[in-house]
């Protein structure tokens, strides 16, 4: 019943010029069986979208304001997002949280506005290695669901991604076991009423090369990927595994 998500991240990646790499994932998955997204820099959100018009690809953004309009210099709104062609955005990506001090009372502001601008919000989460050797992840992740889950929030509306901060970027991801565990914990933390239907994501160095033993388990509902999604090449043989563990 959960559609599984394979989600792109593009970060402060991307020109013009690479609307091809784009184009090219679309070409190779005509009618995939999950439902593929990518997130470009926002300055790409509008052209990317016309270029996947008629595509089953959609786009999303990596951040939005709280508010849908106003004097914040250099910050774009929900609506402005979904205003461009977006269907989705992130929020509360560790990078933000770490870069911008953003707090999960903003990320949970953030989700809101996304969710009044019709766009599906997703929350990232995760813990850093400081926690996880201290055995806080749980408890870390706990914290961050209660606090950036808006009131207002479903299933529909709402993906949550954990993405342990030392999995981004580095190459390492947890064991198995490691994230079924929180990804298990997660659920059984989410309110009654998006607890079944809710999409559980892993984000952390998902390569082709590892993405089907994570698809694998049974609590992960696809992925939110980083620098393997910058190449057609790369997210499509992730999309390919995804598609592969839907079934
Ligand atoms: P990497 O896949 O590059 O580790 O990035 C993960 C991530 O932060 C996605 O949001």
């Amino acid at each position: 019943m959960r559609r599984k998500l394979a989600a792109g991240n593009w970060k402060m990646h991307g020109l013009a010029a690479d609307l091809a790499e784009a184009e090219a994932l679309a070409e190779a998955h005509p009618s995939p069986g999950c439902e593929v997204l990518l997130c470009p820099p926002a300055t790409l959100v509008g052209r990317m979208s016309a270029a996947l018009q008629r595509t089953p690809v959609v786009v999303g953004g990596q951040d939005c304001h709280a508010e849908e309009s106003g004097a914040h210099t250099g910050d774009v709104s929900a609506a402005m997002l979904a205003d461009a062609g977006a269907s989705h955005v992130i929020v509360g990506h560790s990078e933000r949280r770490t870069d911008h001090g953003e707090t999960d009372a903003q990320v949970a502001a953030k989700a809101a506005a996304a969710h009044r601008a019709g766009l599906v919000a997703i929350i990232c989460l995760g813990e850093t290695e400081a926690e996880r050797d201290g055995g806080e992840t749980l408890d870390v992740v706990a914290r961050q669901l209660a606090g950036a889950l808006p009131a207002g929030a479903t299933a529909e509306n709402t993906v949550i991604a954990y993405e342990p901060v030392w999995a981004i970027g580095t190459g390492r991801t947890p064991t198995e076991a490691e994230i079924a565990e929180v990804h298990a914990a997660l659920r059984a933390g989410l309110p009654e009423h998006m607890a079944a239907g809710t999409r559980l994501i892993y984000g952390g160095s998902v390569k082709p090369a590892n993405a089907a033993a994570i698809f694998a388990l049974p609590e992960v509902d696809g992925a939110l990927v980083g620098g393997a999604s910058l190449k057609a090449a790369d997210f499509s043989a992730i999309v390919a595994a995804l598609d592969a563990a839907a079934g």
